[in-house]
């Protein structure tokens, strides 16, 4: 028989301890501000709490997904039209949830992942013109209720971003290579889904010591998630 403290989320079917409901934390941001050391810190930081941590990423996270992410990341900038571009990440997106994170929650794993359904709104929509509303229809029919229960927006200017991505091995990936006005926008897509979803979204800014960052970081998941 099951624990009385071992119940089952009512919405979604998450099995959890009290009120500490498996959480889906989202990062999100431009190039080079530095997501993933930060995501490796605050799965640190949360295991040693005692809390069952699943870091994952987009495009990818599960065989599948991992397969498209080829066809995205690789090759020419121009290789897609957008909206093609927008369809493999939803597809990939709805492996991901399938096969990473939703067992991951249902067992009463957090997950973490960099970059989520946002980044189609910012890089496909905000910097490339795929419709909004287009971008919408799939979120609601890929993402539907499992919707991350917060999102880091790591916030930098532009032209650091690119410099810490060159720093790190060049600029490797199609989407590293867009161009400046392509990655102004962006910034700018990131910071209006900020403004548009504040319930869910917050803005960090990612400039300063790793240290510095990762500390306004946890201050945002204690406040948010963990009372
Ligand atoms: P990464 O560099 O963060 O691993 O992500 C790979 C690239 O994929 C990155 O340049 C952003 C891009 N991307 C999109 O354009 N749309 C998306 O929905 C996602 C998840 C990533």
């Amino acid at each position: 028989m099951r624990p009385l403290w071992l119940y089952d989320h009512p919405r979604r079917g998450i099995r959890a301890w009290g009120d500490m409901v498996a959480k889906f934390i989202t990062f999100e941001g431009g190039e080079g501000v530095g997501k993933s050391t930060q995501i490796r810190l605050l799965a640190e930081r949360l295991r040693g709490s005692g809390i069952e941590v699943v870091t994952t990423r987009e495009p990818g996270g599960s065989p599948g997904a991992e397969q498209i992410r080829k066809l995205l990341v690789e090759g020419e900038p121009g290789r897609w039209t957008p909206l093609s571009e927008a369809l493999l990440l939803f597809a990939a997106r709805a492996d991901h949830l399938a096969r990473t994170i939703n067992p991951a929650r249902a067992r009463g794993a957090w997950v973490i992942s960099d970059r989520f359904a946002d980044s189609t709104w910012a890089y496909q929509s905000g910097a490339q013109g795929v419709a909004l509303d287009s971008v919408k229809v799939l979120r609601k029919m890929v993402v539907g209720a499992d919707e991350p229960d917060l999102t880091l927006i790591l916030d930098m200017p532009v032209e650091d971003g690119l410099a810490r991505a060159m720093e790190r091995g060049g600029l490797e990936n199609r989407y590293e290579r867009m161009g400046l006005p392509f990655h102004a926008r962006l910034r700018q897509a990131f910071l209006d889904i900020a403004k548009a979803e504040p319930e869910r979204c917050v803005v960090i800014d990612a400039r300063g010591s790793t240290d510095a960052v990762a500390a306004r970081i946890y201050t945002v998941v204690d406040e948010r998630l963990m009372r």
